[in-house]
């Protein structure tokens, strides 16, 4: 993996711009970090394209901030622009969501050569990306991520798909972007609600396999997220330490057969939390990482595995910075019960013969992949939780 920094070009601030690549042969790609990237889009883009057109999918509220000015810039490039926007939230990552965009991507008579643009958070990544993968049997893709948690996570790595009513992310592909362009001035117009719950993938990283990240995100992650003009440098090396994990990782196991699965840590419990809050503003993606990472470690130090003293430490750092840390004691559907949520765990994608793999860890960053968790034992712990 190759990873370089240099000032930006044309940015009228001291900020720098990182590049590192995915190493995934033909399919492999860069993503790009760092300030006033999204007014650059043009120039990253422009070498990636088949034929000088793409088709922008976005979101409602991105839409309005970025869209207009996005298209100016392209087509001044000399490159035909076309888009849809689909409804801000969770909610548009379904089955009519996907039509929506499917039939306007015909209706526009998109071609092979095409190239899709995603210019959103996770919701619109996961959506346009798997309309790219399955339009005239696909077509290539550009991630554009506008939230903290596309940033680190989603837009890397080519995990697309979208939710079905029995559990999140049921249906999709994997397909790979054909480029990443992270802009982290973007990240000033987020809501601090949705800055945090990307700062949950952030941590993730640290708690599998980065003691020194983690230690640096307890002592730097509150100023990080606290706005300002010191949170862009804080920002940036986040993100590329966030980015080379993620890269390295899905290079060594594009198809999630082996250590891509530790990437779930908090997911388990979280996507539970999530189908009984309803994948709505309730809970957040990133809140219910938050608290799937606190309940993960709770469960290591119940089994024994992993120091108590850790599992605190995990907690009282999520929560010093503003996450969740408790599971939600009623959701959409009543009271929400350790058995509501292990019935949920059972129907997640990564059960295997029968058996739910959990992302336990022996301490910070030392995550690993267990599917022997006593029932009794998981109960405990979420009980627990919920009470605390
Ligand atoms: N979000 C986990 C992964 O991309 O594998």
């Amino acid at each position: 993996m190759s990873v370089t920094t240099a000032p930006t070009s044309k940015a009228d601030h001291p900020a720098i711009a990182s590049k590192l690549s995915v190493e995934l042969g033909k399919r492999g790609y860069d993503i790009h970090v760092g300030r006033g990237l999204i007014a650059r889009a043009a120039e990253l883009i422009k070498p990636v394209l088949h034929q000088p057109r793409v088709y922008i999918v976005s979101d409602s509220i991105v839409a309005s901030l970025y869209l207009e000015p996005l298209e100016a810039q392209l087509k001044a490039a000399g490159i035909r622009c076309d888009h849809t926007v689909v409804p801000a939230g969770e909610s548009s990552k379904d089955v009519s969501h996907l039509a929506q965009v499917l039939n306007a991507m015909i209706a526009a008579r998109c071609e092979r050569s095409t190239m899709v643009v995603a210019l959103g958070g996770g919701v619109v990544g996961d959506l346009a990306g798997f309309a790219a993968s399955i339009l005239l049997r696909g077509v290539d893709f550009v991630q554009i991520p506008t939230s903290l948690l596309a940033q680190v996570d989603s837009s890397v790595g080519g995990k697309t798909g979208i939710n079905m009513p029995a559990g999140k992310n049921l249906v999709g592909t994997f397909h790979q972007p054909r480029l990443v362009i992270a802009d982290t001035d973007v990240l000033a117009t987020l809501p601090k609600r949705e800055l945090l719950a990307g700062y949950a993938e952030v941590a993730k990283y640290g708690l599998i396999e980065d003691v020194p990240f983690w230690n640096w995100l307890e002592q730097n992650g509150s100023a990080m997220v606290g706005g300002g003009e010191s949170s862009h440098e804080l920002l940036r090396h986040a993100i590329m330490t966030s980015c080379t994990t993620k890269a390295r990782t899905v290079a060594a196991d594009e198809r999630e057969s082996g250590v891509r699965a530790l990437l779930n840590l908090g997911h388990t419990f979280g996507h539970a939390l999530e189908a009984e809050m309803g994948y709505g503003a309730e809970l957040l993606h990133g809140e219910a990482v938050a608290i799937g990472m606190v309940l993960a470690f709770d469960l290591s130090a119940r089994l024994g595995l992993c120091p108590q003293a850790d599992a605190l430490r995990v907690r009282e750092h999520l929560q010093a910075v503003g996450l969740p840390v408790r599971p939600p004691r009623a959701g959409r559907n009543g009271a929400v019960t350790p058995k509501r949520l292990i019935a949920h765990m059972a129907q997640d994608k990564k059960v295997k013969d029968g058996a739910v793999t959990f992302v336990l860890a022996r301490g910070i960053g030392k995550a690993f992949l267990t599917a022997d968790v006593p029932l009794d034992k998981l109960e405990a712990t979420l009980a627990a939780a919920q009470a605390a």
